[in-house]
């Protein structure tokens, strides 16, 4: 077995000579966090994937985030060291169901979560993150939407916009087992602390939320607040950052099952295989590709 130094010194060197640039997500393991050149959250892994001038990208996530950025940069050779890392999200609706909904709505404008496959991308016409969400649907011409998959991040956009939403019943496993007892607890064991909670979360929990944030939201959050403690309902990745970057402040978890299996599944030793052999190679069929880019694009327009 290799020792982590020497993988690492292997994985900046091939690096350099593949011209590559690894980007992480804020729910990867905390070594991978660090050997990233960019870790954030959907929104900004997708806008880093297309500003990025490296021929390689290395995606360090869950293989819709790879997908996406294939999508908007298909001349790049994209990367993932596990392909098998996959949201399970995702993969809570299909093409055919989907066509189904649309037709029993055909004034309805669709909005899909970046937590998507491709070809649902492709149906639709704009995309989200859990950080742009509820300014994408009231950028839209229609008063009647339908989002998918999430209802969780739909009931929220419902909550704070005057448009119509129909909601898909597809839920993110991780968030949607914290409860409103995890909350209770962890509050009653940090009372001065701050509650932070991703929109993924039940409406239950984010009631009792002092704010709502996606990932890079928590993190720019808590950098410019005065508050010392924060209880953190979202996966706990995420704790990684928060603590390198805020040393003197205390971060809790508002339960121990926070913990995306998918988002652990990249290590240091298939990143350097990833280098190593170029595998997996991530891409989306052509058609898909441009029909799916053309919602990524709405959506960087709307931005944050
Ligand atoms: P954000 O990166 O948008 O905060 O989303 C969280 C998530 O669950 C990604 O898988
Ligand atoms: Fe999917 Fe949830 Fe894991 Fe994110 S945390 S990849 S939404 S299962």
């Amino acid at each position: 077995m290799q020792d982590r130094q020497s993988i690492i010194n292997k994985i900046n060197s091939l690096k350099k000579e593949r011209n590559a640039v690894i980007l992480a997500h804020c729910y990867a393991r905390d070594e991978v966090q660090d050997i990233a050149d960019f870790v954030g959250d959907s929104l900004g892994l997708s806008q880093e994937a297309v500003d990025q001038d490296a021929e390689v990208i290395v995606f360090c996530g869950v293989s819709f985030m790879a997908e996406s950025a294939f999508i908007l940069s298909p001349e790049k050779t994209v990367l993932m060291p596990d392909a098998d890392a996959d949201c399970p999200m995702a993969a809570m609706v299909d093409v055919i169901s989907l066509r189904k909904l649309k037709a029993q709505h055909p004034d309805a404008m669709v909005v899909c979560y970046v937590n998507t496959r491709a070809d649902i991308k492709a149906e639709c016409d704009i995309c989200c993150t859990s950080a742009n969400a509820v300014e994408v649907v009231n950028s839209l011409d229609s008063d009647k939407v339908i989002f998918v998959p999430d209802k969780n991040l739909a009931a929220y956009v419902a909550k704070h916009t005057d448009k119509t939403i129909i909601p898909w019943n597809g839920y993110c496993p991780t968030h949607n087992q914290i409860l409103a007892e995890d909350v209770d607890l962890a509050m009653n064991k940090h009372p001065g602390a701050e509650l932070m909670a991703h929109p993924e979360c039940r409406s239950e929990v984010l009631e009792k939320a002092d704010h709502v944030f996606s990932t890079t939201g928590m993190l720019d959050h808590v950098k410019s607040s005065d508050n010392n403690e924060f209880i953190v309902s979202t996966e706990q990745g995420i704790l990684h950052q928060l603590e390198t970057e805020n040393p003197n402040k205390k971060f809790y978890p508002v339960s121990k099952f926070t913990f995306c299996p998918d988002m652990k599944m990249i290590d240091l030793s298939s990143v350097l295989r990833c280098l190593e052999n170029m595998e997996t190679v991530v891409t989306v069929p052509k058609d898909i590709q441009v029909r799916a880019k053309r919602a990524l694009d709405r959506m960087l327009e709307v931005k944050r």
